[in-house]
């Protein structure tokens, strides 16, 4: 029997930042980022850390599912931006949230994280492992933002989820397959350069801002549109399902452009596509699941629909999932 998402939810936090705001000091514009992106605007945590987004959405999950927090036997938070190095932000939940009966563990796979994060706690669940996983796709990005990079500065922002994977009650519903995949070699394109063993903090690291994300966008573009696409065409023909088949495309939000591209090539139509990029920018984590959760709760996803969820980003990681929704509207 395979796993599946029983519930899911989403937090951002209520600061509202629109274009205008890098382009009130940055040599960039409203229309650029529009064009180039697709975004309009994003939310920034002015205070607190990536738990404190997680934190929101996994007592909502709770309460919705009618779930006490000791019913939840394991955490696993994606994230590229935990509260501390160590110990993990899964432990900080934990606390936070009070889930006495839990174990858990991070999980870094940048944007590709919740894909990753997923197929992990449907393998948990199906191995007998874990009951319930409560899994916390978050990322407050601005804690890594250069704001005084007009590059990178426009692209990101912060938001936190919760998804909870349990058994299914019918083989055909649920985590269906994945075709997941890592390739270090698109590592220099995309990373933060200093902070970890490989480069510790120093002042040098300070004043030479490695701390901040560096992107050659162009680069992962190109890899992106490629990647997401090859991988979620690949994963129709595995289950001779075709565009018609298909209900929603779930794509990791970087890019409009992006996710238009990998779109095209598998002859799907924009309206089955989930976007909501334009109002929270890049998440990394968070992406796909507030996607989820926002159209659940508008009421647009079915039982029964099959879901495609993609996923490219640094590492390079990049993959996809083939989701049959098991949820009652
Ligand atoms: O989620 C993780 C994975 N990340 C991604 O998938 C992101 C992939 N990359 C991208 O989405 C795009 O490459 C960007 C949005 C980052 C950039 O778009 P682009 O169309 O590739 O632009 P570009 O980097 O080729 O830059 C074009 C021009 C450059 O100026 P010149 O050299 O043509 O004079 C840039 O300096 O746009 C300039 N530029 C900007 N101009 C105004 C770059 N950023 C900005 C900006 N405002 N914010």
């Amino acid at each position: 029997m395979p796993a599946t998402i029983t519930a899911v939810t989403h937090y951002f936090p209520p600061d509202i930042y629109k274009n205008d705001y890098f382009s009130k000091y940055l040599d960039t514009s409203d229309e650029w980022i529009k064009t180039r992106t697709g975004i309009s605007e994003r939310r920034f945590l002015k205070e607190g850390a990536t738990s404190d987004l997680i934190v929101p959405a996994a007592k909502q999950l709770l309460e919705q599912k009618g779930l006490s927090p000791s019913d939840i036997d394991t955490i696993i938070v994606s994230t590229v931006t935990p509260d501390h190095m160590f110990p993990n932000t899964a432990a900080v939940v934990q606390d936070k949230v009070g889930m006495p009966n839990a174990w858990g563990f991070d999980i870094s796979a940048a944007c590709s994280g919740y894909l990753f994060s997923l197929r992990t706690a449907a393998s948990l669940v199906e191995s007998g492992t874990s009951k319930r996983v409560l899994l916390c796709g978050a990322d407050k990005m601005s804690s890594i933002m250069d704001f005084q990079d007009r590059a990178t500065a426009v692209l990101f922002g912060d938001g936190g989820t919760a998804t909870l994977v349990e058994m299914s009650d019918d083989p055909n519903y649920g985590i269906l397959d994945n075709i997941l995949h890592i390739d270090g070699e698109g590592g220099k394109y995309l990373k933060q350069i200093a902070g970890g063993s490989f480069k510790p903090a120093s002042h040098e690291t300070v004043d030479k801002r490695e701390h901040y994300i560096f992107q050659d966008g162009q680069n992962v573009f190109k890899a992106a549109v490629k990647g997401m696409a090859d991988v979620s065409t690949e994963i129709m023909q595995r289950h001779n399902l075709s565009h018609d088949d298909i209900a929603w495309l779930v794509p990791h939000q970087a890019n409009l452009r992006i996710i238009s591209a990998t779109a095209n090539r598998m002859g799907l139509s924009p309206d089955k596509v989930m976007i909501n990029i334009d109002k929270y920018a890049n998440t990394t984590s968070a992406t796909i699941p507030s996607c989820l959760s926002e159209w659940k709760d508008a009421g647009k996803i079915k039982k029964g629909d099959y879901l495609v969820l993609s996923s490219f980003g640094a590492g390079f990681t990049w993959g996809a999932i083939l989701l049959r929704w098991n949820m009652n509207v």
